[in-house]
Order: structure tokens, then sequence, then C-alpha cells
């Protein structure tokens, strides 16, 4: 666990004044720097102690078999893994004749700073090495949000109080050796080691290169660097190259007063298609575009777009320093995850770390891309654009279980199934939806209809389709899927999952309403009316379970009827459950992992009123553990909703903190992404009770009492809007863009940028709070 006290607390920065190696892995996860392309962990300089080196390069991965002990038709036979690929950070340094390394001699000061403004990890560090010879070193890093296939090593080296001898060796370093991988935790990556096929190796007075290859999903991989190298006139470079390690030798004899700096640029580059040559040609160019800006233009560049981040994004919170904190972080690592993945997945762990093995889930559609929707929009088109090219894989695998359309993949890097697990993998539809659903939220945030006609209207006809095919009327009409997963995975392969049956419904509507925008697009796919037709009929014959004597809604047909889960019995320790009970007990009882009818109660708001918002959630609230980091945000948006403000702002707490406070003791993995965007929505959508509504956006704020103030910026079709929360009223400026539709509590007005206009906080009903199971109640906020 990380300690309360490991980073201090302020608005800009997450600083850590000193090295705790019990917390490095963590700690690893929370300096990662990424743009989305390029993943770098946070690992110290000179490569050890390390609890997982990590470099990941998005979409870059391994195959490996997947074994079944009792093998089933359709069972996907590849795993894929992500794979570290040769790292780039590594700058180790010899003073005198001893290896600097935090471990042995006295480090007598660390301190690291992510500053969420700049982009930049820097770390400060004064060492006295066993026999005596005191250094400082400063680093500072970046991943380039600017120039995707870019990071970037400043490092300095100064004595502090007599003459050393300094050898810094700059490395590229391909197949490190990892962590052997402990315990049964099925979210743990599976290690592959020395995956990397050394191809080519090059070093030149301050170039150095290697490319390798995968063996089996067939991908090759090049990264290259160059430096520029300031010190005394006693120094001196040489360079050499190997299969796997390419390395800059830099000499210097520093008096006290001297300073040795090394300006590393690197570039990687990957392909599963491209020659060596041209993979080779790649990284070279993509180094000499680097080298045109050089360190301080790269620093620049990094703060500029940091800059127009910012500005269309930033949350304030004024009443609680840590969140305020907290929420920034957030906000950094979900624009780190998306900003430059470009036509690739965004993972469940971004690019901070293996967990989940690399793989992308329901997580980016219905968490990650719903928060840059309104800060960062370029990056969700992106985004989708990769589900839609991965559309032949997603109609190969509907096709091979017998539906139409296309099924997308619960988890994958590729876009094919990797799911070993059918239950929990393959059964869960819904992912289908929330991908659908993302798209009509984009096309509604920001008016694209570019990318409506050329990428949603595929998007929503081949998954409506594939709802049709998987759903049944039955004798009454009543359109039903049985045998579904929804997102608490403590429940499978159940009937009418209500969550997974209002988003299909909200597909299969969008569907057949897209299709009549954009006719020829839907002629080329082969839809006529009679389909948009049969969609809707559909649609609104989907069933609804309802139980009524309890007067909630069921999470699936007869779900209220299922025993209780003995939560008196169970031991704190035996948290998560998965870990320590069998799915087949979970699945039989009411007892619930993650938010799933009240991540429908958000998701789909409009099919319920008030009342049965707050007779839902407090039913649901009593069985509802929190085993995943995805349900506490969702948990915070509903009870703030109906009024429970001070649980609201728990879970708030718990979201944003998820990984800054490495609630789940699984950071070492990476970030928890979805909960990192869940601590914005949590904010965002609670608090400022934003939702769009038939494409306008309606608020309906309302503030817990320990926050004064809450501010939040959005870019909603092509304006930027700011909103800011006080205890009694609320006021909307239009900070950029043309007069703006909007609503608050529902009351349609009109902004303009000339008069911003106020409005007071709707009074909140007053509710019994409700419980949650014994154990499980989030950490009271104050
Ligand atoms: C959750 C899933 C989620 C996955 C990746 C699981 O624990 O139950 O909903 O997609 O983690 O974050």
């Amino acid at each position: 666990m990380i300690s309360q006290s490991a980073y201090a607390v302020e608005p800009w920065t997450l600083r850590e004044s000193e090295l705790n190696l019990d917390v490095l892995p963590q700690s690893e996860s929370v300096f990662a720097l990424s743009n989305g392309h390029i993943g770098w962990r946070g690992n110290l300089d000179e490569g050890e102690p390390h609890g997982l080196p990590g470099s990941y390069l998005n979409g870059v991965h391994e195959l490996h078999p997947l074994p079944y002990a009792e093998a089933g038709y359709g069972y996907p036979e590849s795993g894929q893994t992500v794979i570290n690929v040769t790292n780039g950070k590594v700058m180790r340094l010899l003073v005198n004749d001893e290896p600097f390394d935090v471990r042995y001699g006295k480090l007598r000061s660390h301190e690291r700073v992510l500053d969420l403004r700049t982009g930049l990890l820097r770390r400060v560090c004064e060492w006295s090495s066993p026999a005596g010879c005191t250094v400082r070193v400063t680093s500072t890093r970046l991943v380039s949000f600017a120039q995707r296939a870019i990071a970037a090593v400043a490092y300095e080296v100064e004595p502090l109080d007599s003459d050393v001898r300094i050898v810094v060796q700059s490395e590229l370093v391909a197949n490190e050796q990892l962590p052997r991988k402990s315990g049964g935790d099925p979210r743990v990556a599976a290690a592959l080691e020395n995956v990397l096929i050394p191809e080519e190796h090059f070093a030149d007075d301050m170039r150095l290169r290697l490319v390798h290859r995968t063996e089996r999903s067939g991908l090759r991989v090049g990264s290259a660097a160059d430096h520029v190298v300031h010190g005394p006139g006693t120094t001196a470079t040489s360079s050499e190259s190997g299969q796997n390690v390419a390395r800059l030798t830099v000499t210097s004899e520093l008096r006290r007063g001297e300073r040795l700096r090394v300006e590393k640029l690197v570039s990687y580059g990957w392909s599963g298609v491209r020659s060596l040559p041209a993979v080779r040609d790649q990284v070279d160019a993509a180094l000499a575009g680097a080298r045109t800006k050089g360190w301080q233009g790269l620093v620049e560049q990094q703060r500029e777009y940091l800059d127009g981040f910012w500005a269309r994004a930033d949350v304030e919170v004024d009443g609680d320093a840590e969140i305020q904190q907290a929420v920034r972080f957030a906000l950094f690592h979900v624009l780190q995850a998306g900003a430059r993945a470009e036509k690739r997945a965004i993972p469940a762990k971004g690019l901070t770390g293996s967990g989940y093995d690399g793989h992308t889930f329901w997580d980016g559609e219905s968490f990650v891309l719903p928060v840059l929707t309104y800060t960062s929009p370029d990056s969700v088109a992106e985004a989708l654009r990769w589900r839609q090219e991965t559309l032949p894989a997603a109609r190969d695998r509907a096709r091979q279980l017998g539906l139409r359309g296309a099924a997308f993949p619960w988890r994958t890097i590729d876009g094919s199934e990797c799911s070993a697990y059918w239950p929990a993998g393959t059964a869960a539809f819904h992912v289908n939806a929330d991908i659908a659903d993302a798209v009509v939220r984009y096309v509604a945030a920001t008016g694209d209809e570019e990318f409506e006609r050329e990428t949603g209207v595929e998007i929503l006809v081949e998954t409506a389709r594939l709802w049709h095919s998987l759903g049944h009327h039955d004798h009454h009409g009543t359109f039903h899927f049985d045998g579904v997963t929804g997102p608490d995975e403590y429940s499978a392969v159940a009937d009418d999952n209500l969550y997974t049956n209002m988003m299909a419904q909200l597909n299969l509507r969008a569907a057949a309403d897209v299709v009549e925008r954009h006719t020829g697009q839907a002629a080329a796919l082969g839809v006529d009316d009679e389909e948009a037709a049969a969609w809707r009929d559909a649609a609104e014959a989907v069933a609804i379970p309802f139980n009524a004597d309890l007067g909630v809604h069921e999470q699936s047909a007869g779900f209220t009827g299922h025993q209780m889960w003995d939560f008196a019995a169970t031991r704190p320790d035996q948290y998560p459950l998965l870990l320590n009970f069998p799915y087949f007990d979970l699945y039989r009882k009411q007892v619930i992992k993650q938010a799933d009818l009240v991540l429908a109660l958000y998701k789909r708001g409009d099919a319920f009123d008030l009342e049965q918002k707050a007779r839902n959630f407090a039913y649901y609230e009593r069985m509802t553990v929190r085993d995943s980091s995805l349900s506490a945000c969702c948990q915070a948006v509903i009870a703030a909703e109906v009024g429970h403000l001070q649980l609201a702002y728990d879970y708030v707490g718990e979201a944003v903190l998820m990984d800054l406070a490495d609630l789940e003791s699984n950071t070492v993995d990476g970030l928890h992404i979805a909960s990192l965007a869940g601590a914005w929505i949590a904010l965002v959508a609670g608090f400022g009770g934003m939702r769009l509504r038939r494409g306008t956006l309606d608020f309906s704020p309302t503030l817990p009492e320990q926050l004064s103030r809450l501010a939040f910026v959005v870019q909603v079709r092509g304006r930027r809007l700011r909103v800011e929360i006080t205890d009694s009223s609320v006021t909307y400026t239009l900070l950029e863009g043309s007069p703006l539709e909007l609503c608050h509590c529902e009351e349609p007005f009109t902004l303009t940028s000339s008069a911003p206009q106020t409005r007071r906080l709707r009074p909140q009903p007053h509710r019994p709070e409700p419980e949650q199971p014994q154990g499980r109640r989030p950490v009271r906020r104050h």
C-alpha cells in the first residue's frame, strides 16, 4: 500500500520526497509517462532497482497458446500479451569506480516530481558512494505529446565535494529480465521472456539503433537514440552495440562546480508489415524530426500541448486539496492513455504496466472515452476508428458464434477475442452497446458528421445486427437477451441483464436513426427499411426486469429471488471475493462485484424517474462489494443524483485515490485508467450533474458541504464551456464559440460569450443513507 503521506499534496504536481523501495513498483506506475503510443514506466534511470521494468508500444504484443483442460467450440486459441520492448530510459552511472545504485552507499536526498502542467518527470538526488564521494544527479524525462514516436531524457551529474571521474552509459536495452510472476491473481500479466528476436544493431558516434521482431505475432520493433553531450574538456564519448544492447559511453573528469549533461532523444517504431529497412528508416526519420527541435524544443512543445489540454479540461476543487491534486493527476493519466493512441486501443492500464496483459476492455468506451469526448474529442474519433478497423475480426467472431453483425471482443490487443473464460468474456455482449454508445455520445457532443458517416454508421449497423440476432421475441412480443453477462462479474450467463438490455435498446434505436440520416451508407451495408424497422420493434419491446413486490428493477430476470451472500461471515481478507470463492457460488447469490444496474441508472437515466433511481440505488448498494475499481465512480454519480452527497463524496475519494493510495494493492501492475476517468465522471456527472440529453448538455449541480467550489471546463460542439458551482449557485460561462443551447435542471437557456448566466442549485431531497455490505462501506471523507 502507498501511505497517505507518500506524495505531497500540491495542486499541479506529484512530489515524492524520499525513495521508499517498498513502494517502488507502485510509484513506477504512478510516475509512468505516456502519450498513448509509447509508455515508459517510472523506472529509475539506472534501471535498477526496479519493481517492473516497463517500456511499451501501443499494440506491440506477443501471442501465446491458451491451454484449456477441457476445450470447447469457439474458445479463442491464442492469447495476446503486451511485451516489454526496448528500454530507452536507461542511463547507468559510474562514480569513480562504483556504480550509482541507491541500494549502496548513502542516498542523502531523493525527490521525484511529476509536473502535470509541463508533462515532465524530474528527479533530483544526492548520493554518496560507499567510498564517500558525493554527487548530485538530476534527470528530466518526457514522452512527447507533440511527436508521438519520441521520448527523451536529460541527465546531469555534478560532484558535490571532490573531483570525480564519471562514466555515463546511455543505453537501449532489449529483452530485460522480468521479475517472476507471483500468486494466482488472474489480473497479473503472463510474463513472456526473451520475446524480441534480434535483427539488427547499430552504433555510430552519438547514434544507436536496435531492431527486433517477435516470433508469433510477427511484429518488427525498432528503436533509435541520439545524444547531445555537454561537459568539460575532459569529456569523451564512444559507442558500441550488440544484439540486445546499444550503448553510448560518456566519460568525464568533473571538478567541483562542473557538470556533465547528456541529452538523449529516443524514437520508436513498429510494424506488422514493414521490412527491416523500412522500420530502420522510420525510427531514424522520427529521430531526425525530434533533432530539429532538440531537447528544449521538445520541452516547449510538451508545455504547449498541455496548456491547450488544461484550458479545455481543468477541474478545480476548493475545500479538498487532496481531491484537487488527484483529479488533475487522473486527467493527466487519462490524457496520456488516449492522446496519441491513434487507431489503437486504449488498454485498461493505459501503457503504465502489464496488468491484464495489456488488454483493452469495455473500460475504454464506457469510462475513458466519455471523459475524452468533452476534453480531447479528436482522440475519441481515433479510438473508435480503431474499433472500426477491427470490424473484420468482430464479424468473424459473430459468425463463429452463430450470430449476425459484429461481436467485438471482450478483451484484446489486436481486435480478436482472447478471453479464455467465456462466461465473463464472450457472454459480456454489452461491450458492443458500449462501443455504440461511445459513437452516439461523440457525434452528439461534437456534431462530427463526417465521422458519423464514415465510421459511426458501420459500427452502429453491425452492432444492431448482432443484438437483433442475439435476442428473440417471446409469444407476448417482448424481446429478450438470454444467457448474457452484464458488467457485474459476480453474475454470469443470466437472462435479460437490465444494463445489457437497456444499452442494446439504445444501440438498436441509434442504428435505426442513423440509417435514416445516411441512406447511401446504409444501402452500401445492405440495410433496408424492413431491417431498420425490425431493430425499432426489438428496441421498443426489450424486456426490463422489475420486481413489483420490492418495487425495484432486477439486475437480471430473477436476480432479486437469489439467496443473499453471507456478508457477515465474509472476512475482510477474503476480498476480492474472486480470489477466495468459486464463481459457482458467487453466480447464484445476490452479491455484486461492480455497479451494473446502478450504471444503467446513469447511462440510461432517461428511462427511470428519480424515485426509482433512489430505490434501486438503495437496494443494490447493500450487496455491491466494489471488487472492481470501475464501481465507485458509478455509485458516486447516482448517490449524488438521488441526494446522498456525503456518500457520493466518499466514492469520489475512492475513485480518485485508487492508484495514489493503491487501494486495491495492485497499482504495481499499472494504473486503473477507467477509475481515474471515473474520478472526472464522479465530479462532473456526479456533483456537476452533467448529462447529454438529445444533443444538449443538461446540468443539475449540487455540492457536498465539504467542498466550497467545483469548477470545470468542457468542450461541446466546438465551444468551450466553464461551469462553476458554489454552495448555492452555479455560473455558466461560454469561454469560446458561438451561442450554445444548454439546460439547467431540464430548463433550457441560451448561453452567449458576452453574458455568463447564474442559476440557483436544486434543493436536495432527504433520504436515509443506504447501507453497504458489512465491512465494505467506503472510507468516510471529512
Ligand atoms: C472488471 C471489468 C473490467 C476489467 C478491466 C475487471 O475487474 O470487472 O469490468 O473491464 O477489470 O479493468
